[in-house]
Parts: C-alpha cells; structure tokens; sequence
C-alpha cells in the first residue's frame, strides 16, 4: 500500500484471472480455454478464414452466452475505485469482456480488442455483439459478409492506436499493478518490462507466481483480484 497511495499516474495491465469471479475461463491452467482446444486451430485467424462456421459454433458463440451473463467482480471494482481516489489513471486490459467499463473505470486500452462487437469481413461496417443473430452460423452482415469478433485472432496484429497507447502510458506510470496475467503472451507481456525499464514500481497480484515475478516485478500480491483488490482499497481509505 505504501507504494500506491502517494501515485498519481498508476497504470494497471490486467488478463483473464481478474474475471475468472464473473464466470468466465481464463485460458492456461486448469479449467482454462485451451485445456480442451488447441488455440492454434480454434483462435488463429486463418482457422476462422478457413471455417467461421465452426470457430463460431465451438468458441464465439459460447463465448457470446459467457460473456453477456458476466458482470464486474470486487476485482473489476477495486480498480474503478483507485481511479476515483485518483490513484490509477488507466486500464490496458487483455481481456474482451468489457467487465472494467461496465465497473467504472473510464480509460481503458482494449489491448486484444473487444467482445463487445462484431465486425464485417467484407464492408467492415461494425455491429453490436449483442444485436447479432446467431441462430444461423456464422452469422452475417448485411451485405452478406461474414461476422468475426472485433477482438484480435492468434497471427493477428495487436490494434496499433492500443499498443501505441499502451507503450506510452506504461512508459509513463508511477506504479503498474499487474493483476490476473500469466504474462506470457506478447506484446502484452512487455508493459511491465517498459513500466519497470522506465522507473515504475511494478505489483503483481495473482495466486500464483509468473515469469516476471522476482525478475520484473517488485513483489507478488498472492491471491485472487476480487479479495487482494478489497484489502488494498480498505486500507487506502482509511489512509485518506
Ligand atoms: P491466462 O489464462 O494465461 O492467465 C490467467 C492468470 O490468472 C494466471 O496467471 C492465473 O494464475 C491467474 N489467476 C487465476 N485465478 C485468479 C484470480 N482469482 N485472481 C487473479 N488472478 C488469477 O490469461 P492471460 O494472461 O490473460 O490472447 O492470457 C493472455 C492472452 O492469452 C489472452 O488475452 C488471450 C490468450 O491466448 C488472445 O486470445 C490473443
């Protein structure tokens, strides 16, 4: 805490352990997405250019029911908080799910793009997820084009105004909490590397250990988001 409560330009970098309490699966571990798919043939963008249809049917559609049901956990709350209590200026977030907004943080980078839409592969005209009809697989547009998630496919290019933004604000934060991230996956991985690099403190929270713990990270917060995030935000109110 002692490290938080005097920062102003806190930058958090979150991934899917911090929605795991809203009832969505990360990916690695157990109960993880790519427990039961290899990645590579359901989330690489030339299997969905190959069968939409079946990348529909067997992730994106699940995905959609999962998705819609979610709703922030103390996780996604705590760190809407730090930003009222002027702590924590932004969120990259590797997750699609829309969770931080939905909890009130105001600027988040959506590092791996969005759930939240659809996009046409023919016009690129962008339709709300919610709003689209996927009785029939894959669903389509208008025009006719196929529908695809506005979110970044394996062998697809990170969102160059999100990872520009992303460089920027990790080159620039006091502190960056690093929650709910395996951080094995680039360029998503190399915030804290940047944030470390140019002088931040860098907290992880997580139940486990990861790759940058002891080497990039300045400590581990054990424990999952929901209950490390409600012991932080207590203990920074009762410091104002
Ligand atoms: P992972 O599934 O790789 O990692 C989830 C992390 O959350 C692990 O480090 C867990 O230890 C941790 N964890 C588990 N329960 C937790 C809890 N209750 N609170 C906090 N942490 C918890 O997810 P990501 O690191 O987000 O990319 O994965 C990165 C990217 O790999 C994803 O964005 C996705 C995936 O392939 C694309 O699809 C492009």
């Amino acid at each position: 805490m002692n490290d938080l409560a005097p920062a102003r330009q806190a930058v958090a970098l979150t991934g899917a352990g911090i929605s795991i309490d809203s009832g969505i699966p990360p990916f690695r571990g157990k109960g993880g997405l790519w427990e039961r798919f290899d990645p590579m043939e359901i989330a690489h963008i030339d299997s969905f250019m190959r069968n939409p249809a079946m990348v529909w049917k067997v992730l994106v559609k699940d995905l959609k029911d999962i998705i819609d049901r979610a709703r922030p956990n103390d996780g996604h709350k705590g760190l809407a908080r730090l930003e009222q209590l002027g702590i924590l200026k932004s969120v990259i977030t590797q997750n699609i799910d829309g969770l931080h907004q939905m909890a009130g943080n105001t600027d988040v980078i959506e590092f791996h793009g969005t759930f939240a839409w659809q996009r046409c592969i023919q016009c690129e005209r962008r339709i709300e997820t919610s709003w689209v009809d996927a009785s029939e697989l894959p669903p389509r547009c208008t025009c006719g084009g196929i529908l695809r998630p506005d979110a970044v496919f394996f062998g697809e290019m990170i969102p160059p105004a999100a990872l520009w933004r992303s460089q920027e604000m990790a080159s620039h934060c006091d502190v960056m909490l690093v929650v709910g991230t395996s951080a094995v996956v680039q360029p998503a991985a190399s915030m804290p590397i940047i944030a470390r690099q140019s002088g931040a403190v860098v907290i992880e929270i997580n139940p486990e250990p990861t790759p940058l713990t002891g080497v990039i990270s300045s400590y581990l917060i054990r424990g999952k988001a929901g209950d490390v995030m409600n012991r932080i935000v207590s203990a920074l109110e009762i410091k104002r």
